[in-house]
């Protein structure tokens, strides 16, 4: 039976973005929101294809899934697991937080206490196994399946099942493929590279995304 996932703070694009491409690969998604309501109104206006669905409902039941994706801004992730961490325990949480600030045109990174948003969160969830993935993608490329995207998700985590795992789903989803690049000490440069990215978007007015050259697989 397929799993389901789901999504903290799914009501932004990203999450929306996350969840539309995993309902299209047979995931049953919810779109976790601080307003049920919100969420039911924002995953109905979603076009969703394939065999799987995305509902919206709270962040508690979206904690409740088989796989969590914090998709929230940076600087509420760690509150909105903090109040999770027993709905959370013992399970995979992803994260794709990139904690970053807008100056004039060009996006840079900050650099949490521990590090990285990701080591903030594991922090936050010692019960939890945490891996990083999907910081780099466009949202409105995620969003939209016929947008010709064909990227590569970097994932990391200390956990090698947990990475492997999240890399099969993310090799299940179309126009993505996962690359696993390493253990936990590589999120800080993995979130900050984020930055160059949105830069680059914005000096460039385009959707570029990340591939990674050469690999053989
Ligand atoms: N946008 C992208 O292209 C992209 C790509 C890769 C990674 N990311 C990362 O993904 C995360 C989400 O990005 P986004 O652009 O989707 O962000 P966003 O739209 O600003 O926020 C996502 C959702 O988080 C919830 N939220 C907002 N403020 C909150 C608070 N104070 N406490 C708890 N929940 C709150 C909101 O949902 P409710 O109001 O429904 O609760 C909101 O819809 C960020 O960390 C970002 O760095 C973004």
């Amino acid at each position: 039976m397929m799993e389901s996932v789901g999504i903290l703070g799914g009501t932004g694009p990203a999450g929306r973005g996350v969840a539309i491409r995993l309902a299209s690969c047979g995931y049953e998604v919810v779109l976790g929101s601080r307003d049920a309501v919100r969420a039911s109104g924002v995953a109905d206006a979603m076009s969703v294809r394939g065999e799987g669905t995305v509902r919206g409902d709270t962040n508690e039941v979206a904690a409740d899934c088989d796989l969590v994706v914090v998709a929230t801004p940076w600087d509420s992730a760690v509150a909105t697991v903090s109040a999770l961490r027993d709905r959370l325990a013992g399970k995979v949480v992803i994260s794709m937080v990139n904690a970053l600030a807008r100056e004039a045109r060009e996006m840079v990174p900050l650099y949490p206490a521990r590090g990285s948003m990701a080591a903030q969160i594991a922090h936050a969830l010692p019960d939890s196994v945490i891996v990083g993935a999907f910081h780099h993608l466009p949202a409105s490329l995620m969003e939209d399946l016929d947008s010709g995207l064909d990227a590569d998700v970097v994932i990391f985590s200390d956990d090698p099942d947990a990475r492997s795992k999240v890399n099969e789903i993310v090799d299940s989803m179309a126009g993505l493929r996962g690359v696993i690049a390493g253990s936990m000490s590589l999120a800080s440069p993995i979130e900050a590279f984020t930055a160059v990215c949105i830069s680059v978007n914005i000096r460039h007015k385009a959707h570029s995304y990340v591939t990674l050259a050469g690999l053989q697989h």
